[in-house]
């Protein structure tokens, strides 16, 4: 069996990337242009906040971010931290060393990332281009105060306010962040405007579909059912989709961008990869998944909270912690296994503005 599934395809405005090709022979370049051809011819703070946008909140455990409270389901204490690091780690193998895929030259001027997180990114893009004012935004003021001279931090939110932080941007990025917006295409089309003429945007999103390379993966594969079962309540509680990576190259698209390009990656799920390179990602993505059980288990799946219906239409009687428990307990065990050989699709979608 061939486990090197890493591919690049085009990201054409009839595609369905709901059904992905496991066809790897099929893939063997990268954008086909001729598809767009008729398109050719330390955190400072911000607006009205007060002082709340350095405080916390602390429920179940964990830590929470204040300002916007409840916006963000997810905590932002030392041991998301670790999470994240482990994510940024699987990202940066899967690009082999690489921050970003779109090619915006040694000398960029402004960059920006949104939804930064702990800023890991913002980081080593300040370090990697010198020539770059950085800036990385975020509800949680969390990032590290050990920052290059030309990184800056602000706490904003996306979704409510004028979030441009300078303008001529030449690089908009957003890693793990269209997931957990209520409208990515509200906020590309807010980063078209600001981008500089030829600047370009670029998403980095897990798209939780779970594929197999053969047929090993069963029908009730308990990695997918966690899958929809967070899917659903993050759409339900928050209005997320856990799956908006599919609809963003026809987004850009009708905003106005060109020169859009997609490429996807499969991670594995379980240790049977026979690449040891590929195992590595096994891991990483095994130390992210476990972890983001645990957040789940805090709030969009506390079932002391939330009523949570099973996956099956029928039965409306909720599912008590145990049920829960016993899920993710399962997933732990699949994320060890080696007889089904199933993947996580991450995908990398980029675009231009038209110069
Ligand atoms: C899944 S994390 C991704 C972090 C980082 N980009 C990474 O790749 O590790 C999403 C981040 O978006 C931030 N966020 C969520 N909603 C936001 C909003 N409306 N405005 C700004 N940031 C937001 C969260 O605080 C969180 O740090």
């Amino acid at each position: 069996m061939d486990d090197s599934s890493d591919f690049i395809e085009p990201a054409s405005a009839d595609d369905d990337s709901s059904v992905l090709s496991n066809d790897l022979a099929a893939v063997t370049s990268d954008y086909d242009p001729s598809i767009y051809e008729h398109q050719q011819n330390t955190a400072s703070l911000v607006g009205s906040v007060t002082s709340s946008v350095n405080e916390h909140i602390y429920e179940n455990g964990r830590r929470y971010h204040r300002y916007k409270s409840g916006r963000y389901p997810i905590p932002n204490d030392d041991k998301e931290a670790i999470r994240e690091n482990v994510r940024n780690a699987l990202f940066f193998e899967l690009l082999g060393g690489r921050l970003h895929l779109a090619p915006i030259g040694d000398n960029p001027q402004n960059i920006i990332d949104i939804g930064t997180g702990f800023g890991d990114w913002a980081i080593d893009m300040g370090d990697r281009y010198p020539s770059a004012r950085v800036v990385g935004l975020d509800l949680s003021p969390i990032q590290s105060v050990w920052i290059p001279p030309n990184v800056e931090f602000v706490v904003d939110d996306v979704e409510d306010n004028a979030w441009i932080h300078g303008s001529d941007y030449d690089l908009i990025h957003l890693r793990m962040t269209a997931v957990i917006l209520k409208s990515p295409a509200t906020v590309a089309a807010t980063a078209f405007a600001h981008l500089k003429p030829g600047g370009w945007i670029e998403f980095q999103e897990v798209y939780p579909r779970i594929g197999c390379h053969d047929d090993t993966m069963p029908d009730d594969y308990v990695v997918a059912q966690f899958y929809r079962l967070a899917a659903r309540e993050l759409q339900r509680q928050h209005g997320w989709d856990l799956y908006a990576a599919e609809h963003l190259p026809r987004q850009l698209e009708e905003i106005g961008f060109v020169n859009i390009q997609r490429k996807v990656c499969h991670v594995p799920i379980g240790y049977w990869p026979k690449d040891r390179h590929r195992m590595q990602h096994a891991f990483l993505f095994e130390e992210t998944l476990t972890e983001f059980m645990d957040v789940m288990r805090a709030k969009p799946l506390n079932t002391d909270v939330h009523d949570i219906l099973p996956l099956d239409d029928d039965n409306k009687t909720p599912l008590t912690a145990q049920d829960i428990d016993k899920l993710c307990a399962n997933v732990r065990t699949a994320l060890c296994a080696r007889n089904v050989h199933a993947y996580i699709p991450f995908h990398f979608v980029w675009a231009q503005k038209p110069n």
